[in-house]
């Protein structure tokens, strides 16, 4: 038979099954789309599927953790300490063993005791109660940091604060608190548990933004993805006696904007032991400095290159295990750059290397000034002829630190890091020359002398540090008094 003949034929039959076809057809894709519906009003409840009601200021990440299973898996990872890259990572790092320059720099002051490098934010609480820049106070009396030392370390902070109030947190003393600041960086820091919405839970921030005339509650959704973090990677001081903390942000936010700052309202951190120069120590810039970089100006945000998107079947997230960008390129950088995974490592270890081999020059030539500055006020020298050598070292060393204490700077903003450490080589060099023409004027004719700091120990047994006393202290303060925390923290249900 023909096929012409054969469709006239059955053509009554074939229309049937067209339209049955269709039917079936059309019901199938109706499932599908059903599905499809369903999955999205999956995503879309995952809020409201909380297990737990969450109210007021919830310091148990763990109990989050029941509600945003996903988030709070990949949060415990902060845990982790076995990623290096070449500059950083998330090990434990003695900085003053590798680089003892450092010690002579803040002589005087508590970072020469102890300094390492940061690790992950679930060591926060453990580590600034173990550093020998808290000291050991068995007693109220014996406290040599206030309670705001507490404030970037852990979400029980806001929940103080609610307690007793932000100046009354600020005024104690720090082990005041050693039973209560227990649970670190954790949800509370960054959520509100009513809407999940990233909520600024640190007052200084938010004072800072005001005193700028800025309204910090109107920021976009891409603004807070930074401002979370600006909460505490910023550069701040304890402001008064009352310790109140305070981001001088009122004049800008470059390394001269906020030394015109400290320099109208007087404020020093301490006096140099050597040179007894009035100096600053600057914190961590990361948020400021990063905002000057190539990525802020393209309106990148913290969260896109330390918390990038993971996926799980349907449901995106973000990645809370905060750590080097480095460690998974494939989901950092490589989402915006077409480029290979070692070019892209090469950008940032290029910039990284130029950046530290200005980096080291500056503190040998910093060393120089203040042992040269010690040497001149031995030798006789007046306060008035010191005086310009005493403001070039302030001003050279909180360039220094400003732009090496931002650990991330020198690949966030490359251009203007590099820029604030030539200036302060060139401080450093210009108060070595105001030191020699002191000397001249007092008729010095010997050389200055050279201390040997070329071990962590030898520097710290140089600037008159009794490191042994010191660690004998912190060992018992660790045992006894330590442990008498956290067994409160528990009996009070603070700590799960
Ligand atoms: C350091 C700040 C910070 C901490 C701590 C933090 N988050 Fe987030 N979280 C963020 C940021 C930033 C986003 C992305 C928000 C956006 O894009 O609007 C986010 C997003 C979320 C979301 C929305 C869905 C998603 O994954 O994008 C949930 C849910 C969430 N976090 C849960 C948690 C839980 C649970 C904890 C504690 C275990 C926690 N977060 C700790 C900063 C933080
Ligand atoms: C409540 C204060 C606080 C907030 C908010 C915060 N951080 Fe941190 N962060 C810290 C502290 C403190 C450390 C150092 C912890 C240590 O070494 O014990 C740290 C360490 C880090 C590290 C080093 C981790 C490593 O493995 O070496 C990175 C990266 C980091 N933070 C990124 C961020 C980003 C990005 C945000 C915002 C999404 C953020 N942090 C929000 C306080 C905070
Ligand atoms: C374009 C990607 C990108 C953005 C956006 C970004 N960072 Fe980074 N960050 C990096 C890279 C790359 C490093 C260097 C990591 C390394 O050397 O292993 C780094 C390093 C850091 C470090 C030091 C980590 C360590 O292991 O010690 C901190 C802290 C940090 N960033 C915080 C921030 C904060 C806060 C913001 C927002 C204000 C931010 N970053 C925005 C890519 C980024
Ligand atoms: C969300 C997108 C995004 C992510 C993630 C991102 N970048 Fe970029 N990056 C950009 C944009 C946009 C520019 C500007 C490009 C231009 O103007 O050609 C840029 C510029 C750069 C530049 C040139 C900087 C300059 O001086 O102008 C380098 C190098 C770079 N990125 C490296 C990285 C590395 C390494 C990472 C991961 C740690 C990363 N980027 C992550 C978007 C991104």
């Amino acid at each position: 038979m023909k096929l012409k003949q054969y469709f006239e034929k059955h053509r009554v039959a074939l229309l049937w099954t067209l339209f049955a076809g269709t039917i079936v057809v059309v019901f199938l894709l109706g499932l599908l789309a059903a599905s499809v519906t369903e999955r999205r009003a999956e995503i879309a409840t995952l809020f409201n599927n909380k297990r737990v009601e969450i109210k007021g200021i919830e310091s148990r990440s763990e109990i989050w953790g029941e509600n945003y299973p996903r988030e709070f898996e990949t949060w415990i990872k902060t845990k982790e300490m076995e990623f290096e890259s070449k500059h950083n990572g998330n090990k434990f790092v003695d900085v003053l063993e590798m680089r003892p320059n450092m010690v002579v720099l803040w002589a005087g002051y508590a970072f020469s005791r102890d300094y390492s490098a940061p690790r992950g934010h679930a060591y926060a609480v453990e580590d600034v109660v173990h550093t020998l820049r808290t000291g050991a106070p068995m007693t109220i009396e014996e406290n040599m940091q206030p309670a705001t030392c507490w404030a970037c370390k852990s979400p029980d902070v806001p929940r103080l604060m609610a307690e007793v109030g932000i100046e009354n947190f600020y005024k104690s003393k720090w082990s005041e608190f050693g039973h209560e600041v227990v649970n670190p960086i954790g949800c509370a820091d960054c959520h509100n548990p009513e809407n999940m919405n990233i909520a600024i839970s640190r007052p200084a921030l938010t004072e800072a933004f005001a005193r700028m005339g800025k309204d910090i509650h109107k920021s976009t959704i891409q603004e807070r993805r930074s401002l979370a973090c600006a909460q505490c990677h910023v550069e701040y001081y304890f402001k008064g006696d009352g310790k109140y903390l305070t981001f001088p942000w009122d004049k800008g936010m470059t390394a001269e904007d906020m030394e015109k700052y400290y320099d109208e309202v007087g404020f020093t951190d301490w006096i140099h032991t050597l040179s007894k120069a009035p100096m600053l120590k600057a914190q961590h810039p990361d948020y400021e400095l990063f905002m000057m970089g190539p990525h802020a100006q393209r309106g990148l945000s913290c969260a896109d290159c330390h918390m990038p998107y993971k996926s799980e079947g349907a449901i995106k997230y973000s990645d809370h295990h905060l750590v080097s960008p480095l460690m998974y390129i494939d989901r950092t950088c490589q989402t915006c750059h077409r480029d290979s995974k070692e070019n892209l490592l090469k950008y940032v270890y290029e910039y990284q290397d130029k950046i530290l081999e200005t980096r080291d020059r500056v503190e040998e030539e910093l060393v120089k000034a203040h042992v040269g500055a010690k040497f001149a006020w031995d030798k006789g020298a007046t306060e008035k002829q010191m005086e310009p050598v005493l403001k070039l070292l302030r001003a050279a060393q909180w360039r220094w630190d400003f732009a090496v204490a931002s650990h991330g700077a020198s690949f966030h903003a490359p251009v203007e890091t590099q820029r604030i450490l030539s200036h302060s080589l060139d401080k450093s060099y210009q108060a070595q020359l105001e030191v020699n023409r002191v000397l001249a004027q007092l008729g010095v004719k010997e050389e200055i002398p050279v201390p040997d700091i070329s071990t962590k120990e030898k520097a710290q047994k140089y600037i008159g540090l009794d490191m042994p006393k010191l660690k004998g202290a912190k060992d018992k303060f660790i045992a006894e008094k330590v442990p008498e925390w956290l067994a409160k923290a528990r009996e009070n249900k603070r700590l799960l």
